[in-house]
């Protein structure tokens, strides 16, 4: 089979040289150009030895033809740089998050800024594949999600779309510190970000609007609630999401044995998101696509939790946007992203 060439918006960001690393290893691409403002000249390999053997150079606009282009802009600027590809007919991958939110309202109120192309909010499909597979095939435009959300979505998914659980969610996340991006801030300097974990964003984080989009979607009476706090511990990669619901008069009376199978079931034909028999660690992810789910119930309250481990740059970035361009492509689903996790 022909291989398609990709190029990546703003390799300089941590999402961005994720996406390089993994697709210059991709057996169906040929990754043939990368931009970056800062960098816009120098060789990737000069600003990330470790992609040294890649010769690419990074130029400030995508040049010569590609099939996919990926994304990998902050908010705002990125919807700047993907109306004009649309234009041009190039498939997109946008990693930022603004097309992920279908009401055009949510921008001002959660991102600051009026969106320029609300017509496109209509037909962008929201990148996540165990939801929304069938749509991916025929987008050209895939809004890739966050990286909180991919956790907590894929935690509550099940328990959501069967009816199973009160729609009073909680959703308590830690991420590494890369979350945050490449980008200098005061709270992720050493200093600030080792031997200390912290709470923030807690009368609403960005990735809100989006959790509650895509579990409202699922949910038979249309409305749930989500109270989703986040936080950062010292480490560089990974997430890790507990999410708590009550279950329903009568419903999961089997306990952990009945939150198996319907999980078990939900996923099944899931190539990367997986059950398993003990809580997760955000090791048992660093450097692969998995999401892996635990649930189980505590039995002195009857609360369902549901334990949910990725890594914030692979499922929650590169690696779910790779994963939505095989199957735009249909290629394999897994064709590149087969690399198992790194450990210890
Ligand atoms: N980090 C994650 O875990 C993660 C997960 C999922 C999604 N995302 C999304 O992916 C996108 C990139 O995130 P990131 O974490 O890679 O960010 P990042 O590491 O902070 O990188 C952002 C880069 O964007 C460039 N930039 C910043 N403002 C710009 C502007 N106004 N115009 C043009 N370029 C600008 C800068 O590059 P120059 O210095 O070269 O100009 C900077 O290196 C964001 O939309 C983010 O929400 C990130």
């Amino acid at each position: 089979m022909n291989k398609i060439k990709a190029g990546i918006i703003n390799v300089t960001g941590y999402a961005g040289v994720e996406l390089a690393r993994i697709l210059w290893q991709h057996p169906q691409v040929d990754l043939v150009a990368v931009t970056g403002r800062s960098a816009a000249g120098k060789k990737l390999g000069e600003v990330f030895p470790h992609l040294e053997c890649t010769g690419l150079t990074i130029t400030a606009e995508l040049e010569g033809k590609v099939d996919v282009a990926f994304s990998a802009m902050t908010h705002k600027a990125s919807a700047e740089a993907v109306i004009p590809l649309m234009k041009k007919g190039i498939r997109v991958v946008d990693m930022s998050a603004d097309f992920r939110l279908k009401d055009p309202a949510r921008y001002p109120e959660w991102y600051d800024f009026t969106h320029p192309a609300p017509e496109l909010l209509k037909t962008a499909v929201y990148g996540l594949p165990e939801l929304h597979r069938s749509q991916i095939e025929a987008a050209n435009l895939v809004a890739n999600p966050g990286c909180y959300p991919s956790s907590a979505i894929l935690a509550l998914a099940p328990l959501v779309k069967h009816d199973l659980v009160e729609a009073d969610l909680i959703v308590d996340s830690k991420s590494g510190i890369s979350g945050a991006g490449r980008t200098l801030t005061l709270p992720t300097h050493f200093s600030e970000a080792s031997d200390n974990v912290r709470a923030y964003n807690l009368s609403g984080h960005r990735h809100q609007p989006e959790i509650l989009q895509e579990l409202d979607n699922l949910c038979p009476s249309g409305s749930v609630s989500v109270t989703f706090v986040p936080h950062t511990v010292p480490m560089t990669r990974g997430i890790l999401s507990t999410c708590y619901a009550r279950a329903k008069s009568g419903k999961l009376t089997g306990g952990k044995e009945e939150l198996d199978k319907i999980f078990s079931d939900y996923y099944r034909k899931e190539p990367f998101t997986r059950m398993v028999q003990q809580p997760p660690e955000t090791k048992h992810t660093w450097g692969s696509n998995l999401c892996l789910l635990y649930p189980t119930m505590h039995e002195k309250t009857g609360r369902v939790i549901v334990i949910s481990c990725i890594d914030n740059l692979v499922k929650g970035a590169a690696g779910q946007a790779i994963q939505n361009m095989n199957i735009m492509f249909g290629f394999p689903e897994t064709a590149g992203l087969e690399a198992l996790p790194i450990y210890p």
